[in-house]
């Protein structure tokens, strides 16, 4: 899929300016280096505000945009599913699980901090995920983000992941682990902000459908990116997976079908959005960006 370079200068420009939106949010919403303990905040601080691409809050705040909510009513959604998810980069990255040392271009939590302060900073931040949940006052988010993140959801795909090194290409292992680590979060970004924008039932079907697919192909576009990429592009260590012998979407499939696989479901989730009426184009330009992009 060719995109103009005027829509993917667009695209640039929405992404930039919800980067901000997010960071300046995620800045409010954590406690300060100051607050006892302050080696802790420190921690959580440092493994946030330290540059992701914001993907997922991003989705959430183009969902609820979509239907005609403003971004500034659905920050705390928006900086929980962010939060959720450095603390799965934490401990991703801890020596008992792929054992790296370099996340966003700098070194992980439990090298800067130390094990045991890596390990409780990503439990903090899992738990300060629900508290902004919570305040934000809708019951039904809260129920959203356990579900994605939890033994049936993130977790599961994590344990799956570390127990599938080493062992045979299997196509529904890799798919299950990729469900579930990763596409099931996504999945719930996007979810999260259309239920905080009062989506209906066929609004709501239509952007799971989106969210899921992306979800799937950007982890099969992580997969490709760790075997084809660099260290300095990526902000973190290539080649991670064929070190841990990792169950991939390239090593099950092949990086050709790998690669068709995430043009297809870029297409099938951008058929899913056409399916309703609203204005998808933000949510379109985040599903092609994803679809293309080198880090
Ligand atoms: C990395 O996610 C972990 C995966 C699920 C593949 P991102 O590629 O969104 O990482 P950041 O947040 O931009 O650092
Ligand atoms: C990460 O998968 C999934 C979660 C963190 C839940 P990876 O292990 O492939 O992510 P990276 O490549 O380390 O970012
Ligand atoms: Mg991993
Ligand atoms: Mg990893
Ligand atoms: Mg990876």
């Amino acid at each position: 899929m060719e995109i103009s370079l005027y829509k993917r200068t667009m695209i640039t420009d929405y992404l930039k300016e919800k980067q901000a939106l997010v960071d300046h949010a995620i800045e409010q919403l954590l406690p300060g280096e100051d607050v006892r303990p302050a080696l802790l905040h420190k921690a959580m601080r440092y493994s946030v505000l330290n540059g992701g691409k914001r993907i997922r809050p991003i989705l959430c705040i183009a969902a609820a945009e979509a239907l005609g909510k403003p971004a500034d009513e659905v920050l705390k959604p928006a900086v929980s599913v962010e939060l959720f998810h450095c603390s799965t980069l934490i401990h991703d990255d801890l020596p008992c699980m792929d054992d790296d040392d370099l996340r966003r271009g700098k070194p992980t939590c439990h090298i800067a901090f130390g094990e045991a302060n890596a390990v409780l900073a990503g439990d903090a931040l899992m738990i300060h995920a629900f508290e902004l949940l919570a305040e934000h006052g809708n019951a039904q988010l809260g129920l959203e983000l356990a579900r994605a993140a939890g033994s049936r959801g993130v977790i599961a795909g994590q344990v799956e992941d570390l127990a599938a090194e080493g062992m045979k290409p299997n196509a529904d292992l890799v798919e299950f682990i990729h469900m579930n680590k990763t596409a099931i979060l996504i999945k719930a970004s996007v979810r999260l902000g259309a239920i905080a924008a009062g989506a209906d039932e066929k609004q709501l079907e239509k952007l799971t459908v989106f969210g899921e697919k992306i979800g799937l192909a950007f982890q099969i576009a992580d997969d490709i990116l760790d075997e084809t990429s660099s260290d300095e592009v990526l902000g973190k260590p290539a080649g991670s997976d064929a070190e841990q012998d990792k169950m991939t979407y390239p090593a099950v499939h092949g990086m050709d079908a790998a690669q068709s696989k995430v043009r297809e479901l870029t297409f099938d989730a951008i058929a899913a959005l056409m399916e309703i009426k609203n204005d998808t184009t933000a949510l379109r330009g985040i599903a092609e960006f994803l679809m293309n992009r080198t880090f």
